[in-house]
């Protein structure tokens, strides 16, 4: 019999709206479990879906005037836009008005009803049709909702309808429960589970009369399925039940159902242990209950209208740092996981997308890769350098953080194991500055130099797999940069550790930054630099800059648009042969990288003609170092040479000088590195 697969599902979501960074925090969190277990070599069976049959899809129609199915057409089609937006790789996608679900519902609804476990009865109580709950007479003392991210007014209900002998189950639950503890997570959260279960279980309404949108209830036509009761059994139906025995077999349980702590306490982890045992069906391996997404305090949700749509969201990010819309879709599934451990709520904020975006993707990975790329291309010739065997920090480093990764990824503590690769990162970016390989290549020392620029390119083939799963596309495109013979798509997780190495000599594209630094507009502090700088999700940072005077005079260094003293005659004229002392060059940029300790200067690398320079520019607020590399510049070739922060700078570029700063002036077309300009 084939392996049982690893099964992992979402919620299924209410379609009386569009998705919005809530809904899309468990979806998100739960590809990237699946990617993180196939990845692994596990078969991973992921789903999702919408939940089609609520009261409240129902009511949503009827306030734009069109039938519940013509609004379902409307809606499905954009939530799985949404999906594929955000790189979501489900296997299957499961609508609860579909036939498949809608016969598992009614088989499910006759055999506990042939058990005994499903009566007609009274009911008496409240309702919440927004979160479609039924609430006892002393649950309610104002009228409105308990659940405190709810408060809305309650109907009343006197119906007769069928029950579910929920209170039978009470003891088997807790039992099942401390059996292995491990299956609720978060831990405080299992003990609100416990505690309300200890309140005493009182047997569930699993039946609404008069409804007319609904899974009609077998033998009683005029009643429909309360949806929960419906919803919950989408996860057995996905899985095959009942007809499917063969796939039933080896996809259920459920290994991981992900979820918010709304929905986590009454339906998941008691009604539905509660069903299954009813049913003589295995129960959940796990399931873990997240925190809210908020905006300023108040949940995050579709019908508060405070909804952020992650599309938006993404163009966003990709106006303000220049990245392609797919890296700033990863970026948001990097923030929503990376920003807070999983359990907690989190507020969300744009500046803190930023933030993050210039802090861990720009600065750590982004960095290294451009450095490794840049050296490779400046020393060697854009071919890659062999790896050396043996011991070495870097390669201790990957093998620490893959293991620590691993452990976290196995309890769904995201941020720690994105902080595990931060770490490791930052380790790696300090030996190469120990061992300062440019400095070994200087000296002669080519093969010392090689080996160190190999293990830093080692590391990025390692860190791309290792962060695959939260950035998948980023990943394939920082992978066709390192020259590596097979697609990502064939690597593994044991692979990321394995000190493997790329094929030495393999050419190397042209860099191309994948994760371009967010530079603050006029006036304003780059992200990465001053955290919360107000909350504003409406408006984005503007890719700008700040003019960039020199370290030493504070005047521009590469945009001199002021006549210097010397050429400021009364007519406030040069003579030709004033120019003509001029020489002005092109150049091709080998590397670029901040100067430390300043905020303004970039220290360029750059390549003219035969000969080669350090040129440095006060253009550090207006351009990232990676966006540099590779561009060609217009050079002042014959300038004294000016030592600033330590480092002689041997020229100056030409910029002009934009309204958010400086611009760099470029040939019109590609010419030879060295050309004159005249
Ligand atoms: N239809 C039910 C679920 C049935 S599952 C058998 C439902 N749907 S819902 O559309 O209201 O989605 C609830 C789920 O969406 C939450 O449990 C959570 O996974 C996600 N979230 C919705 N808003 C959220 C936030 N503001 N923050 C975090 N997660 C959020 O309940």
């Amino acid at each position: 019999m084939a392996e049982k697969r690893f099964y992992i599902t979402t919620p299924i979501y209410y379609v009386n709206g569009t998705p919005h960074v809530g809904s899309a925090y468990t979806t998100i969190a739960a590809d990237v479990t699946a990617r993180f277990e196939r990845l692994r070599g596990r078969e991973v069976f992921f789903l999702t879906g919408t939940d089609e049959n609520a009261t409240k899809v129902y009511e949503a129609a009827q306030e734009q005037g069109v039938a519940p199915e013509a609004y379902l057409e409307q809606l499905i089609p954009v939530w799985k836009e949404a999906w594929r937006d955000l790189h979501i790789g489900y296997d299957d996608f499961i609508r609860t008005t579909e036939p498949r679900h809608v016969e598992a519902v009614q088989e499910f609804f006759r055999r506990l009803q042939e058990s005994g476990d499903i009566y007609l009865g009274q009911y008496e109580g409240w309702y919440c049709v927004a979160c479609e709950t039924f609430w006892r007479e002393s649950d309610v003392t104002d009228g409105l909702c308990p659940n405190d991210w709810c408060r809305r007014p309650v109907r009343k209900m006197t119906e007769e309808t069928y029950f579910f002998r929920l209170s039978k189950y009470q003891d088997a639950i807790l039992r099942w429960i401390e059996a292995k503890p491990d299956r609720l997570l978060p831990d405080f959260r299992r003990n609100e589970v416990v505690a309300f279960i200890k309140q005493g279980l009182r047997d569930q309404s699993i039946s609404r009369p008069g409804e007319e949108w609904g899974i009609p209830v077998p033998g009683a036509e005029n009643q429909v399925v309360y949806v929960w009761f419906d919803a919950l059994i989408n996860y057995l139906t996905a899985a095959g039940w009942p007809n499917d025995a063969e796939t039933f077999q080896n996809t259920w349980p459920a290994d991981i159902h992900f979820m918010a702590k709304d929905i986590f306490v009454r339906f998941h982890c008691t009604l539905w242990p509660a069903m299954l045992m009813a049913a003589g069906l295995p129960l959940p391996c796990r399931l873990i209950g997240h925190g809210f997404w908020t905006a300023e305090g108040r949940k995050i949700s579709k019908s508060l209208g405070n909804a952020i749509a992650p599309g938006d969201l993404a163009r966003m990010l990709s106006d303000a740092s220049g990245c392609e819309p797919d890296v700033a879709a990863d970026a948001i599934r990097y923030y929503l996981l990376r920003e807070v451990p999983f359990g907690q709520d989190a507020d969300f904020s744009f500046d803190g997308l930023k933030l993050r975006f210039n802090t861990d993707l720009a600065n750590d990975i982004g960095n290294l890769c451009n450095r490794t790329f840049s050296l490779i291309h400046r020393l060697f010739g854009g071919k890659v350098p062999a790896l050396p065997g043996g011991d070495s920090p870097v390669r201790d480093a990957l093998k620490r953080a893959a293991e620590t990764m691993a452990q976290e990824m196995e309890e769904q503590r995201y941020s720690n194991a994105l902080q595990a690769l931060s770490d490791a990162i930052k380790e790696v970016n300090k030996h190469l500055n120990d061992r300062a390989p440019w400095n070994l290549h200087k000296e002669g020392k080519t093969d010392e130099a090689a080996g160190v620029i190999a293990e830093s390119l080692e590391s990025v083939r390692a860190f791309t797999i290792l962060y695959s799963p939260f950035l998948p596309v980023a990943a394939e495109r920082i992978w066709a940069q390192i020259g590596a013979a097979e697609p990502l798509s064939a690597q593994t997780w044991d692979r990321a550790a394995a000190w493997e190495g790329l094929p030495a000599g393999a050419e190397l594209p042209q860099p191309t930054p994948v994760f371009p630094r967010i530079e603050a507009p006029k006036g304003q502090k780059a992200a990465g630099k001053a955290p919360g700088a107000g909350k504003d999700a409406s408006k984005p940072n503007k890719k700008a800059s700040v003019p960039a005077p020199s370290e030493e005079s504070g005047k521009p260094t590469v945009s001199q648009t002021e006549p210097s003293a010397e050429s400021k005659d009364e007519s406030n004229f040069i003579s030709i042969d004033d120019f003509a002392k001029v020489q002005l060059r092109t150049a091709r940029v080998l590397a670029a990288e901040r100067v430390e300790g300043t905020t303004k200067l970039l220290r360029l690398d750059v390549e003219m003609g035969e000969e080669d320079r350090t040129v440095l520019a006060g253009i550090a607020e207006s351009y990232a170092p990676e966006e540099l590399v590779g561009k060609t510049v217009i050079v002042v070739a014959n300038l004294e040479p000016k030592k600033m922060r330590g480092v002689v700078s041997q020229g100056m570029l030409l910029a002009a000088s934009g309204p958010d700063g400086p611009v760099l002036v470029a040939p019109e077309k590609a010419v030879d590195s060295g050309s004159e300009v005249r």
